[in-house]
């Protein structure tokens, strides 16, 4: 009976035993449970989740315009967020990574390139050949302490060199107005006396009567120097004395088709075809000086036509373009287009290819463009000819 009472309480001690082990394990097993959830992203005490925190940094890696790169160190692209993608004019990530990063950036001599840690300014080359100007900040990348190439923040400074650009030009405009006033009326005076000289001698009937006609030619030639003379002084003047743009409401296409109507005679004479392509569409409200915008278009027709002296066709359209809010005119000609060095140069004034031209035709137009808060723009045309692009804010409704 003892014997069996000694059993008893040796299996309940036994019992015991076990269900305190089962007790602790249980225990271990929820400390574990607790370290895994936090490890898959549960609650952590004083912060987020890992799972959390990584969707995060992915989405303000993802959400920045500004492209972020890496480049390993074989020279290839080992990470790109879709800010990079976009910016170098991409759909998908895989049509960048992996390739070599040669592949997006200009080599050209001045400009540095990516691949040394340190800011500056180069040029991204797009999957199209474009040519952006960008602002690039590299660091060595290293991770778990090891080295993995070089990390790039890419900034897209278009916007930013167009208004310098746009800024050096105002700047330079201005001191040329001045410059402008100073000259013209210097020559207005002394030139109109000569010029009246000139018609009086050219009438006088001994001369006539001596019919000498190289001696008539000579006034012939000096009477033309000096129209011409007087007509770059007025432009000059024009330019000084601009006046202010008087904005109101008007349709874009009555005045293109007034302007149109205004060239049809020296169009046809020159052998120009011309396509009114924007008659196809509806009217296009703008606000605007009139008389400027007639200078503007007037300009772009002239320098069209004597692009073409053989002949040949002027597309003018004027398209809505609602979703940036701005009208893009196109002026295309099929002469023989304006080539690199002359577009480098096309907006200074008195920068001219002809032989009776002032050279202010342009940049006449750009003053003009930027009064109205837009922009000039010269492309390659389809047909090979030149291809100005004019945009302009469009009425909002
Ligand atoms: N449609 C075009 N096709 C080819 N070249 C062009 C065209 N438009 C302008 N250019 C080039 O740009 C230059 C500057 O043009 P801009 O209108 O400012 O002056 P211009 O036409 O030479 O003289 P102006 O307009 O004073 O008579 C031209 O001399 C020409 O070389
Ligand atoms: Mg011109």
């Amino acid at each position: 009976m003892e014997q069996g009472n000694a059993e008893t309480s040796g299996r309940r001690a036994r019992i015991q035993e076990v269900e305190q082990e089962l007790a602790a394990m249980a225990e271990r097993r929820r400390a574990l449970e607790e370290e895994l959830a936090q490890m898959r992203g549960g609650a952590q005490p004083g912060g987020q989740g890992l799972e959390e925190a990584l969707s995060m940094f992915e989405q303000i890696i993802e959400s920045t315009d500004d492209g972020i790169m890496i480049e390993d160190q074989k020279g290839r692209v080992s990470f790109a967020n879709m800010g990079f993608v976009r910016m170098a004019g991409y759909e998908s990530r895989d049509q960048v990574l992996d390739r070599p990063w040669s592949d997006f950036f200009s080599l050209d001599e001045e400009k540095k390139i990516p691949g040394r840690p340190g800011m500056y300014e180069s040029l991204l080359v797009t999957g199209d050949r474009t040519r952006i100007p960008i602002l690039i900040t590299s660091t060595s990348f290293y991770f778990r302490g090891e080295y993995r190439g070089v990390l790039s923040l890419i900034k897209d400074i278009a916007g930013r060199k167009r208004m310098e650009e746009a800024l050096a030009r105002s700047e330079k405009y201005a001191a040329i107005a001045q410059l402008s006033l100073g000259i013209s009326h210097e020559i207005k005076n002394p030139l109109s006396v000569m010029q009246a000289h000139l018609d009086l001698v050219k009438s006088n009937k001994t001369i006539k009567n001596i019919a000498d006609e190289k001696l008539n030619y000579s006034f012939e030639v000096m009477n033309t120097q000096a129209k011409r003379i007087a007509t770059t002084v007025r432009s000059l003047s024009n330019l000084a004395h601009d006046r202010p743009p008087e904005m109101r409401p008007l349709d874009l296409t009555r005045l293109l088709d007034d302007v149109s109507d205004m060239f049809f005679p020296k169009l046809k004479k020159g052998g120009v075809a011309l396509d009114r392509c924007y008659a196809r569409h509806d009217p296009v409200a703008v606000e605007a000086d009139e008389g400027k915008l007639i200078q503007l278009f007037t300009n772009l027709f002239f320098n069209a036509l004597e692009a073409m002296p053989e002949g040949g066709e002027l597309r003018v359209d004027a398209r809505p373009q609602p979703e940036s809010g701005e009208v893009e005119l196109a002026f295309e000609d099929t002469g023989p287009g304006i080539s690199a060095d002359i577009r480098k140069r096309i907006l200074d004034p008195f920068f001219t290819t002809k032989p009776a031209g002032t050279g202010m035709g342009l940049a006449i137009c750009q003053r003009i463009i930027e009064e109205h808060h837009g922009a000039l723009e010269f492309l390659d045309a389809t047909q090979g000819g030149a291809h100005v692009i004019v945009r302009l804010p469009l009425i909002q409704p």
